[in-house]
């Protein structure tokens, strides 16, 4: 068979399976495009085991795109807390405004595209589900499915270009959402990237193969290691926090820190050289931090004063918070969570 006619062929036996096996999950109560874009925003960089209860708790909160366009940006930063990668809650937030002043949701992947943060993965994701289009949404598991299926090595990239377009003259005339979903339901449930269940799968006769030998592994690139010391400012009533002014997780809390490691002479003097005269510097634990593309190597020191360090110039982005409201209103993003132990 050649490649169209084997991608063609797909879709029979899938849907089939799909219907048997699909699991419940809570974005397939219904197709409704805010549902599904939230969900396939959510899905890119988290587990669907870590994004449902997220999920769940986003929709309640905010059920309706204007809801989201008007939502406070601290209560929306908290709400996508534990996620990560918050600038994709940011531009949801802006492509929400953009739909509402619209009044209309776009319903093409070349317009939907056009909204801030959505790429060519999550625009085919809504046309295809919520809209009913012949749209392909390739992700990392799709392509692992397709490579596998279609025996090619090629890099994972080029594959992915390559397969949106392929894909769609394999798109079945009115289930177009189902099958962009059994592609991603195969991927999770059978063809898995370590030890695939071939013997389960629907289309291990077109397979060409029936292991894990594709797709070809990437190699990574390294990812810059960074030291950091984190200062925990606090007294008996709370704490001190920032807001991050650049570079990753820039816009959110955090606990005030240097990108270096400081000994604990060097912390002390490092304080003092700030003017801060009455405080007991302890040094508290250690944590390390893996973003993509970065690590940080991070050490913590307590420094308990009773004077008001937002009030030094050095110290003058920070702000007091109350212990409960530090611990539970304020979004502090999982990179400096753990510091409030020591609060
Ligand atoms: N991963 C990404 N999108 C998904 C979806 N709609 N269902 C299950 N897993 C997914």
């Amino acid at each position: 068979m050649e490649r169209t006619e084997k991608l063609c062929a797909l879709s029979a036996p899938l849907l089939a399976w799909y219907d048997k096996n699909k699991r419940d999950l809570p974005w397939r109560i219904d197709n409704s495009p805010y549902r599904v874009w939230v969900s396939e925003v959510m899905l890119q960089q988290t587990r669907v085991e870590a994004a449902k209860e997220h999920y769940i708790r986003f929709l309640r909160e905010l059920p309706t795109v204007s809801a989201l366009a008007s939502c406070p940006e601290d209560k929306l930063l908290k709400l996508w807390e534990g996620l990560g990668y918050y600038s994709r809650a940011k531009n949801m937030q802006k492509a929400a405004r953009e739909i509402a002043a619209r009044g209309r949701f776009p319903d093409t992947a070349e317009e939907l595209e056009k909204l801030p943060g959505v790429g060519k993965y999550t625009a085919g994701a809504v046309a295809s589900i919520s809209f009913g289009k012949p749209s392909p949404a390739v992700d990392g598991n799709v392509v692992r499915v397709l490579s596998r299926i279609l025996g090619d090595a090629e890099p994972q990239e080029i594959l992915r270009g390559r397969y949106f377009a392929e894909l769609v003259p394999a798109y079945p005339q009115g289930r177009c959402g189902d099958f962009t979903q059994s592609l991603m339901e195969l991927g999770a449930l059978i063809c898995l990237p370590a030890s695939p269940k071939c013997l389960l799968c629907p289309v291990c006769g077109i397979c060409e193969t029936k292991s894990d030998a594709l797709p070809a592994k990437k190699e990574k690139p390294a990812r810059k290691e960074t030291d950091m010391t984190v200062f925990v400012f606090k007294n008996e009533g709370g704490i001190w926090l920032k807001k991050r002014d650049s570079g990753v997780l820039s816009g959110l809390t955090e606990f005030y820190n240097k990108e270096e490691k400081l000994s604990a002479a060097q912390a002390e003097r490092f304080l003092c050289g700030a003017g801060l005269q009455n405080v007991t510097l302890k040094r508290a634990g250690t944590h390390k931090h893996v973003f993509t593309h970065l690590v940080w190597h991070m050490t913590a020191y307590i420094a308990e004063t009773d004077e008001d360090v937002a009030a030094l110039p050095s110290f003058s982005s920070m702000r007091f918070y109350a212990k409960k409201e530090a611990e539970e209103s304020v979004s502090i993003p999982s990179a400096f969570r753990w510091c409030l132990k020591y609060i």
